[in-house]
This record gives structure tokens, C-alpha cells and sequence, in this order.
């Protein structure tokens, strides 16, 4: 199993008021697997993305990834997770705007130690297979909404992660570079990667093969949907054929990505 939470709660105090974002949850993901999370704003989506990709650790409960638990992490080696084991892709993009989408893109590669010229040659090929081969030069201001989610697509892949996680990506394109998003991610799936997408959205949660369904900071419903994508089984647990060994760096920089 690659995600396995155990009663999971996190609970955000308020001045006098404590607000119980996820109150009991345990759901476990196999590899390969394509799940939507679906429920109302403020019912807990994002709180549980921030504790599954390993951005908050929960305020009980355990939460084992990949084998190791990591509910009670320190913030470097959560750190350290997210940057080898996990593909972010926000509603807002989350690119840094003086770089190039290369150099957007090169950056996890950056946190990993990779050298320079390894690290554009897979910083490029991640964004030609978004579509964007010649786009590598732009700024975030000089492409569309749907270019810049699809830089920041590449950028999510391009460590080859086992898992990638999506918090309303759709959320700020218009409907046909959403619909282009979405068919995209279904690829992905198909090629074996394992997909969480967070999403207010039933149609967007309608190509998942798995809906859970959360309200309240609760699972109200889990169920294997009819989604459209082909799914050919996990992907195989080989080591990842194109990456270096990792050198020393600084654990204590914030980067999530
Ligand atoms: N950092 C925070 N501090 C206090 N309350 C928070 C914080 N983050 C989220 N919440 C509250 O937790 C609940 C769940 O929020 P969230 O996970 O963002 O929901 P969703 O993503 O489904 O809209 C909401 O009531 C929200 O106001
Ligand atoms: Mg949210």
C-alpha cells in the first residue's frame, strides 16, 4: 500500500475556538491507483492534501507512506519526502515568476543535487511531453494559464515521483485548458502514475477510477467509479532508471516541490 492513514485528525485552533478540519479519517491508496477527493469548500480537501503530500503532519493519528510513517516527521526530513517522493500541481500555479519555465522546472532536480546539464536535458523533456518543447525560454507572464499549469505539470513529473498530487488544478483555467489538463492526467494515469486529485468539481472527480467523498472533515462515501481512464495496473517498483545519487544539501530549505 502506498498511503495508509490511520485516524487521522487535524484540528486548527482559533483563539477559543478549535476548528476540527479532519475529524477521524483513514483511507488507504494502492499504487496506481486514480482517486478524486470531493467535497464543499471549507470541508477539509485541502488540509488533507497538505497531510498526505506531507506539507503538516496531523494533530493525531498515523499516517504511513510508502512503508515509513511520517506522521511525526521533522519539518527537513518531510522535506526531504515531498522532494523525492511527491508531484504537487496547485489551483495557482505556484511558479516562481522571474524564471523561465526550464528554470521552473529544474528546480526539484536543483533540491535533489542533479548537475546542470542533466538537469536541463530532463527539465526539457518533461516540458516537450506537456507540450511545451518550445516554450522552454518563456516566463510564467509570457504563457496562458493553461501553458503555465501544464510548466507546472512538468515540473510535478519531472523527478519521476511514485505519486501525484493535485489540489482543484482545474481551478483557475477555462474549461478547454481544463478539459486538456484532465486528459493529460488521464494519461498519466494510464502510464501507471498514481493520481489524488482534490476537486469541489463531480465532473472533474467523474474520470477518477475512486471518489472519495468528504464533508466535514469526514469520509462520507468511497466508491470506485465507471472514470473513463484505461487502467493498466501499478506501475512496477523498478528503481527510477534516470536518477543520480543524491549529494548533501540543505535540508532546511522550505521548497515543497
Ligand atoms: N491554517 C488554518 N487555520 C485555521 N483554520 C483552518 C486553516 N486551514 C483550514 N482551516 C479551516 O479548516 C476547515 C477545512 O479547510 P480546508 O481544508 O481548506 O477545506 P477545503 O480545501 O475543502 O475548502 C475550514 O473550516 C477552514 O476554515
Ligand atoms: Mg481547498
Amino acid at each position: 500500500m502506498l498511503i495508509e492513514l490511520h485516524n487521522i485528525f487535524k484540528t486548527y485552533k482559533m483563539g477559543e475556538n478549535e476548528v476540527h478540519a479532519l475529524n477521524d479519517v483513514s483511507i488507504s491508496i494502492e499504487r496506481g491507483e486514480y482517486v478524486a477527493v470531493v467535497g464543499q469548500s471549507g470541508s477539509g480537501k485541502s488540509t488533507l492534501m497538505n497531510i498526505l503530500g506531507c506539507l503538516d503532519t496531523p494533530t493525531s493519528g498515523s499516517y504511513v507512506f510508502n512503508g515509513m510513517d511520517v506522521s511525526n516527521l521533522s519539518d527537513s526530513r518531510l522535506a526531504r519526502i515531498r522532494n523525492l517522493e511527491i508531484g504537487f500541481i496547485f489551483q495557482g500555479f505556484n511558479l516562481l515568476f522571474t524564471l523561465t519555465a526550464l528554470e521552473n522546472v529544474e528546480l526539484p532536480l536543483i533540491y535533489q543535487g542533479v548537475g546542470g546539464g542533466e538537469r536541463r536535458r530532463r527539465a526539457a523533456k518533461a516540458l516537450e511531453l506537456v507540450g511545451l518543447g518550445d516554450r522552454l525560454r518563456h516566463r510564467p507572464s509570457e504563457l496562458s494559464g493553461g501553458q503555465q499549469q501544464r510548466v507546472a505539470v512538468a515540473r510535478a513529473l519531472v523527478t519521476d515521483p511514485p505519486i501525484i498530487l493535485a489540489d482543484e488544478p482545474t481551478g483557475n483555467l477555462d474549461s478547454k485548458s481544463g478539459g486538456e489538463l484532465l486528459e493529460f492526467i488521464d494519461e498519466l494515469h494510464a502510464a501507471g502514475n498514481t493520481i489524488v486529485m482534490i476537486t469541489h468539481d463531480s465532473n472533474v472527480a467523474g474520470r477518477a477510477r475512486r471518489v472519495i467523498r468528504i464533508m466535514d472533515g469526514q469520509v462520507i462515501s468511497d466508491e470506485m467509479s465507471m472514470g473513463p481512464s484505461n487502467d493498466q495496473g501499478p506501475r512496477p517498483l523498478d528503481p527510477k532508471e534516470d536518477t543520480e545519487p543524491c549529494p548533501q544539501h540543505d535540508d532546511s530549505d522550505m521548497w515543497y516541490i
